[in-house]
């Protein structure tokens, strides 16, 4: 069972000293956001006592205080799976960090394939509900009543507000959304074509292996949540296609201006 975290919150509070409002977590492909926080400090992940240290290509692995759009923000560059081994209940430490510096919002982001056969590659997807199909659950073990109840609410993960904003803004900035539910599984395997019909059969409209573990530790803490996917390939029936990391690392990147804009002008009206 996990200490509330007390060395992380020292460290993270001798060397930042900053109270952020708003988390953010970047997904895959989708580290550049932080370029349009003012940094105030930055500090690496393996340098956090009590934190996992980041494996995965294409994350920086670092922890930026600093402001967007005038708020208070702490945002995760780099991300913790359940498939690079860690045990499900790792995945909650950096959240209730997040909560214990103060964070009432959380916004989360992810590379995502697309099942829905209205969806394009390269699209934004606004997450409205999810599907836990990790067969785990962050949760699972003793449950510390100081950061939320045994059996949490899953009736409105994502805020149904910041979903209406973040359409409306999307709208204004001439850019055209998705909503859908996003399922997560643990990967690290793409999916066949058979489980792509299967989850969309299911009421999947994208897959991907994050987002919904920090989902749930922020629900439980009751912080609120907001996410979107950015859909990098189909697993549409009859379209499904080769995948690689390396071709949902790219059309991330095309995407992240895209995303950037939204979640700037999100925390701008928060
Ligand atoms: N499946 C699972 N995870 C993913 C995918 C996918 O097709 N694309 C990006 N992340």
């Amino acid at each position: 069972m996990q200490k509330r975290l007390e060395d992380t919150i020292e460290y993270l509070n001798a060397k930042a000293n900053f109270k952020p409002e708003i988390g953010i977590v970047l997904g895959t492909g989708l580290g550049g956001l932080v370029n349009v926080i003012e940094p105030v400090a930055t500090i690496k992940y393996a340098d956090i006592p009590g934190f996992p240290v980041s494996t995965v290509e294409g994350h920086a692995g670092q922890l930026m205080f600093g402001y967007l759009a005038g708020k208070k923000v702490v945002a995760m560059q780099g991300r913790f799976h359940f498939y690079e081994g860690y045990d499900i209940q790792t995945l909650a430490i950096p959240i209730r960090t997040m909560k214990l510096l103060g964070v009432e919002t959380l916004l989360l982001s992810n590379a995502a394939g697309g099942m829905n056969p209205n969806f394009k590659v390269g699209d934004v997807m606004l997450i409205t509900d999810h599907i836990n199909l990790m067969s785990t659950n962050p949760l699972i073990g003793h449950n510390d009543e100081f950061f939320g109840p045994r059996f949490p609410d899953m009736s409105a993960v994502y805020d149904k507000a910041l979903i209406q904003n973040a359409e409306r803004i999307a709208l204004e900035q001439g850019l055209q959304v998705q909503k859908g539910v996003y399922m997560a599984v643990t990967g690290p395997t793409f999916e066949t074509p058979a489980e792509y019909r299967m989850m969309y059969r299911m009421g999947a409209d994208a897959v991907g292996m994050s987002t919904v573990p920090e989902a749930i530790v922020a629900r439980h803490a009751g912080m609120k949540c907001f996410a979107l996917s950015i859909i990098t390939d189909l697993g549409v029936e009859g379209v499904v296609e080769e995948v690689s990391h390396e071709e949902v690392i790219k059309v991330a990147n095309a995407a992240e201006e895209k995303m950037t804009g939204i979640i700037k002008q999100l925390v701008a009206e928060m």
